[in-house]
């Protein structure tokens, strides 16, 4: 806060004039004056904190998206769907404060902390301290000259929400009507799109507009109070407006509409297993994803966000480990209503394991996206080909908006066909090369049954290549996960991922 220092630094000076001309009449006043010292001195101190600590964790952890200047347009930036925020202009969507009016802190650390849902940004609250945290928030403003100029309103308050009962949902149905909201919502809140790339955020960036009906996919929080204050502080900066001249209980019979329309479990979308762990078996690992290895070992949820907003992402998977003397494989499942596999399209459902080779400690850990420069990552692939089982399921019902494509049954065409599975290296987007046949040792195997994927990959614990990710039980492994949708045409960077975690091996 260079501006407010600078007043406070020229009102002590002004202050300790007027002391030398007038002598202090009472030990009050000197004890003020001390006292006011000491707090423009611990400001510098908190400055310069944030100019040097605040800026080289910006510079470690948030260049790739955002850029050096703050600007948006990090190396990664091309690939991202919503961009990354341009910092410099210094307009917020999330904020506690009256529409058009600056975040407070505590706005900006909390989207530190939990990320936001739905894009790329990822929540940093494993990797970062809170001290951290709170210094990126002070330096991240540095980049607009708006804190500088104008102060924080006040945080606006939100009221006790009325009992969720059919009236309270009947009368928001009305409102929304009324307000017409389905004009970018859609009627039942289901519109998700770009409208055409009709609308767009203040910059000129794209819009996208979420399934209101998916709470893991608000951005603000999708409990009673977070939806609350999102319609009466808006999404600054994009085409999503403040509705705060309702009347109170307006607002909550929107809110409880919204929440009535929900067809998933409200979770909280940021919520993973950030530590995971590989199992000791006695048995050899069989590759078939519902082989009886599997039974009794512990799985862990992992939340992924899309690199480009689409419909119906997938946002979670769970992932299980085990190995014995020899092998470790790892068993990766997620829902997904239509298996795309070789037979029904060019778009493949994929899946990817992604280790960083040198770094075993999140800080320190290469771009989760892909790695980087002198970060090499080690990838293991594998993709839905002819050598995936594919069940028919008449039973199943359809859990996403989409009716259900029912695939051939039992199909297991040629189970001698070249390997499901690849070995990858990466230094960053663009920079992915494809280990050499001999290199290759991964293997896998892919089943879709009753609307759900199983993965195996399992590889020798000890392999020479050096771009091979090495196990050992005294060193943590960073890994992270991708999925690809084929339904949803996912290929190439289109796709969901997770951000890094941490495995050990027991
Ligand atoms: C992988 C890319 C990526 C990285 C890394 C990343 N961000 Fe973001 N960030 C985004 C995207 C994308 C958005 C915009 C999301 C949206 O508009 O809904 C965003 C938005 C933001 C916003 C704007 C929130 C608002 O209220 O409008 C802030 C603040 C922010 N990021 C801070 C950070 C900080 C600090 C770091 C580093 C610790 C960081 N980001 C790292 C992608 C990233
Ligand atoms: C002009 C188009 C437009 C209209 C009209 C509109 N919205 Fe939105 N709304 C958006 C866009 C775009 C977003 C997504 C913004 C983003 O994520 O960057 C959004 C996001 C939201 C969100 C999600 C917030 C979150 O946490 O992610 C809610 C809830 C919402 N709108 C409710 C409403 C309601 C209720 C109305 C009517 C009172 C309404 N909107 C009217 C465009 C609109």
């Amino acid at each position: 806060m260079p501006f407010l220092s600078t007043i406070l630094r020229f009102y002590v000076i002004a202050s300790l004039m007027c002391l030398s001309l007038v002598p202090p009449s009472s030990g009050i006043e000197s004890r003020k004056v001390e006292k006011m010292i000491e707090e423009s001195e611990s400001q510098m101190g908190t400055e310069l904190l944030v100019e040097k600590r605040g800026k080289a964790l910006y510079y470690k952890f948030c260049i790739p998206c955002h850029g050096a200047k703050g600007n948006g347009q990090g190396n990664a930036s091309y690939y991202l769907f919503p961009k990354p925020r341009n910092l410099n202009l210094g307009i917020f969507k999330f904020h506690s404060t009256r529409t058009n009016t600056l975040p407070l802190n505590e706005d900006l650390y909390k989207t530190i902390q939990n990320g936001i849902p739905g894009t790329a940004m990822p929540p940093w609250i494993d990797v970062l301290s809170e001290e951290e945290i709170h210094l990126l928030a002070e330096f991240i403003k540095t980049f607009s000259r708006r804190f500088s100029m104008e102060l924080p309103d006040y945080e606006m308050p939100v009221s006790l929400e009325p009992p969720f009962d059919k009236l309270s949902i009947a009368n928001g149905r009305i409102i929304y009507k009324q307000l017409r909201c389905g004009r970018c919502h859609g009627n039942e809140g289901d519109s998700e799109d770009r409208l055409s790339g009709s609308i767009q955020e203040f910059g000129g960036n794209l819009s996208f507009v979420y399934d209101l009906r998916r709470p893991d996919q608000y951005k603000a929080g999708a409990a009673g109070p977070d939806i609350y204050r999102t319609l009466i502080t808006g999404l600054d900066g994009s085409p999503m407006n403040a509705y705060e001249y309702m009347r109170d209980r307006e607002l909550w019979d929107l809110v409880h509409y919204l929440q009535s329309l929900f067809f998933i479990q409200p979770s909280k979308p940021t919520l993973t297993d950030r530590k995971i762990y590989s199992q000791t078996i006695k048995e050899k690992i069989d590759l078939k994803p519902d082989s009886p290895i599997w039974n009794g070992v512990v799985s862990f949820e992992i939340s992924l966000s899309p690199v480009r907003a689409r419909k119906n992402p997938i946002t979670r998977l769970t992932v299980q480990s085990v190995h014995n003397d020899k092998e470790i494989a790892f068993r990766l499942e997620w829902e997904d209503p239509i298996p795309n596999g070789a037979i029904n399209g060019t778009y493949l459902d994929q899946s990817a394991v992604q280790f960083a080779l040198n770094q075993d400690n999140i800080s320190d850990g290469p771009f989760f996206g892909m790695g980087e420069r002198n970060k090499p990552v080690n990838i293991w692939h594998w993709r839905a080909d002819v050598r995936q089982k594919i069940y028919n399921d008449d039973n199943l019902k359809p859990n996403r908006s989409h009716s259900i494509l029912h695939p051939p049954s039992g199909l297991l065409l040629n189970p001698f066909m070249e390997s499901s599975v690849e070995e990858i290296n990466s230094e960053g987007f663009g920079t992915l090369s494809l280990q050499p046949v001999e290199d290759q040792q991964l293997k896998g195997m892919g089943q879709w049954k009753n609307g759900r994927w199983s993965v195996v990959f399992s590889r020798d614990i000890k392999t020479p290549s050096r771009w091979d990710i090495k196990f050992s039980s005294e060193k943590p492994v960073l890994l992270a996960f991708a999925l690809w949708d084929g339904d949803n045409k996912d290929k190439n960077a289109n796709k969901m991922v997770s951000f890094w975690n941490i495995l050990t091996l027991k």
